[in-house]
Formats: structure tokens, C-alpha cells, sequence
């Protein structure tokens, strides 16, 4: 992944990305416009270490379910301690393009920056309408990593800097305005799309969320910088007056009423 500190599991990068000012204001906005009513089913794809499960869990009350699912045994781990005491929330470690759950089973959907990651992001959509409910409603959460903006002296660095990472750091590092459509093609419609731009001012937590340092390596490395241009964009990042910037798009996307499976 490109965006962890040298020597940091993802998991400790992903519980301080979700308590920073950034990761709750957009988390809660997420949640809040899911529209989760208590007594509800909501399914977690790619839960991590379960950051966003008791949000969830709160939403749907005592009454309800949320299921976070998994493929990192150690996320999944953290996030069975993060919920203990949280009777409605079970976590299970699993892979988000064959969902163990039946053809309409579950209220809402909340997935949060896996489907830029994942193998094929259409069959893991293509699941998430399958178990959805007729209204059911599937909030996406993607970057997309060509609104990457860095402010320096020469803008062909950061534009080299941006294309090293779409083109070899992050999977789908467009997914972000690829989701309204694969929601289509998948029997869902994409009512609301919600752009939302983390604007970075402080080097150390940009590269937190970024890895510039060690993407800037990864990027001389591939050829993408030289390593003189490595070594002054570096240098102007840790002295110079931060401006950095990425989008994500967060897509609400529900499932047509009556729909057949
Ligand atoms: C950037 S993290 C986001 C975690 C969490 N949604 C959050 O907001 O903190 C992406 C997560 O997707 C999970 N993931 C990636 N591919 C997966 C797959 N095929 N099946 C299940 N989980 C997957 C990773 O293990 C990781 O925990």
C-alpha cells in the first residue's frame, strides 16, 4: 500500500487515519447519509481493524447486525477486540468477492477505501448488490488518486510523483469516478455522489496518508523522478509550507425496489 509509515502495520495507520480530524468528519458523514435505521443489517467490506464498526453499531441499536468482513487476519483481530461488548457486531475474516450471506439480506452496504485495493472491484460491487435488499443502499467510499495535487516550484514533479502512483502504487488508483458506473451494471442506481477533498498543511501527517517519503524513493527507483529530483522534492515537503490535496468520491448507491435477484 502506499500509504503506511516504514515499519507501520496497516492496521496502526488505518486507527489513526480514522481518529484524525479528517478520518471522523468524513467517516460520520458517511454513516449519517447511509440513513441506518435501528433494527437494521449492515455489512462492513473491508472493515480493517473496525473502525467504523461502532458508528454502525450505534446506528443500528441493540436490535440490529452489523458484519464486518476482512481478509487481514490481524485487522480482522483488532477489530474483534475493538467491538467486544458490542453484542450486534460480529467480524469475520473473509475475501469481499464471494460473500458467505444470501441474495438479499442486508439494509445497507459501507465499504471505506477497499475497492481501490481489491483484484476486480466490478465482482465485489456485483456482490454487494446481490445481498442487498430491493432500497437497500450501499455507500462507496474510493479515491481517486489523479486528484493528487502537491504545490512546488516545477509542477512536472508532482504530476511525475502522481503518475508513479497510479501507475504502480495503488491497484485501481481511479476506482473513485469508476464506482458510479459499476454500480449501474450492476442493478444499482447511483443517486448521490459526494466528493470529499482532504486537504494535507502538515508534512508529518501527509506523509502518514501519503508515504511520500518512501513513495519518493519507490519513484526515483522506477525512474519516474531522478534521484536529484527525489532528493529536492523531498527536501521541499519537509521545509517548505505543505499544500497537498486528494479527492475521494463517496457514491450512495441503491438498490432498485422489487429488482429481481
Ligand atoms: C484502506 S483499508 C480500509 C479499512 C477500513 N475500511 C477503514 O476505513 O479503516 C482497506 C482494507 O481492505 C481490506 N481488503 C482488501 N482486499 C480485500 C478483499 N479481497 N477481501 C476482504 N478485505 C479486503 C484490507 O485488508 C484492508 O483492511
Amino acid at each position: 500500500m502506499a500509504n503506511t509509515l516504514e515499519g507501520e502495520r496497516p492496521a496502526d495507520y488505518l486507527t489513526r487515519l480514522a481518529a484524525s480530524d479528517l478520518g471522523r468528519s468524513y467517516k460520520s458523514l458517511i454513516v449519517e447519509e447511509l440513513g441506518i435505521r435501528p433494527g437494521a443489517t449492515v455489512l462492513d467490506l473491508g472493515c480493517g481493524p473496525g473502525a467504523d464498526l461502532a458508528a454502525l453499531a450505534e446506528a443500528v441499536g441493540s436490535t440490529g447486525r452489523v458484519l464486518g468482513i476482512d481478509n487481514d487476519a490481524s485487522a480482522v483481530a483488532e477489530a474483534v477486540q475493538a467491538v467486544s461488548g458490542l453484542p450486534q457486531v460480529e467480524v469475520e475474516e473473509g475475501d469481499v468477492h464471494h460473500l458467505e450471506l444470501s441474495e438479499r439480506s442486508v439494509d445497507r452496504v459501507h465499504t471505506d477505501r477497499v475497492l481501490q485495493h481489491v483484484a476486480d472491484p466490478n465482482a465485489v460491487v456485483a456482490e454487494a448488490a446481490r445481498v442487498l435488499r430491493p432500497r437497500g443502499i450501499g455507500g462507496f467510499a474510493e479515491p481517486d488518486w489523479d486528484t493528487l495535487v502537491v504545490d512546488y516550484p516545477d509542477p512536472a514533479i508532482p504530476i511525475a510523483y502522481r503518475q508513479f502512483i497510479t501507475d504502480r502504487v495503488v491497484r485501481n488508483s481511479r476506482i473513485g469516478r469508476q464506482v458510479p458506473a459499476l454500480c449501474e451494471g450492476n442493478g444499482l442506481v447511483p443517486n448521490r455522489v459526494i466528493p470529499i477533498t482532504a486537504v494535507f498543511r502538515d508534512v508529518t501527517e501527509a506523509d502518514r496518508i501519503f508515504g511520500f517519503q518512501r513513495v519518493t524513493h519507490r519513484a526515483v527507483a522506477a525512474e519516474y523522478l531522478t534521484v536529484k529530483q527525489g532528493e529536492s522534492w523531498i527536501h521541499h515537503l519537509r521545509t517548505a509550507r505543505l499544500f497537498a490535496s486528494v479527492t475521494l468520491f463517496v457514491t450512495f448507491a441503491e438498490r432498485k425496489p422489487g429488482d429481481p435477484a
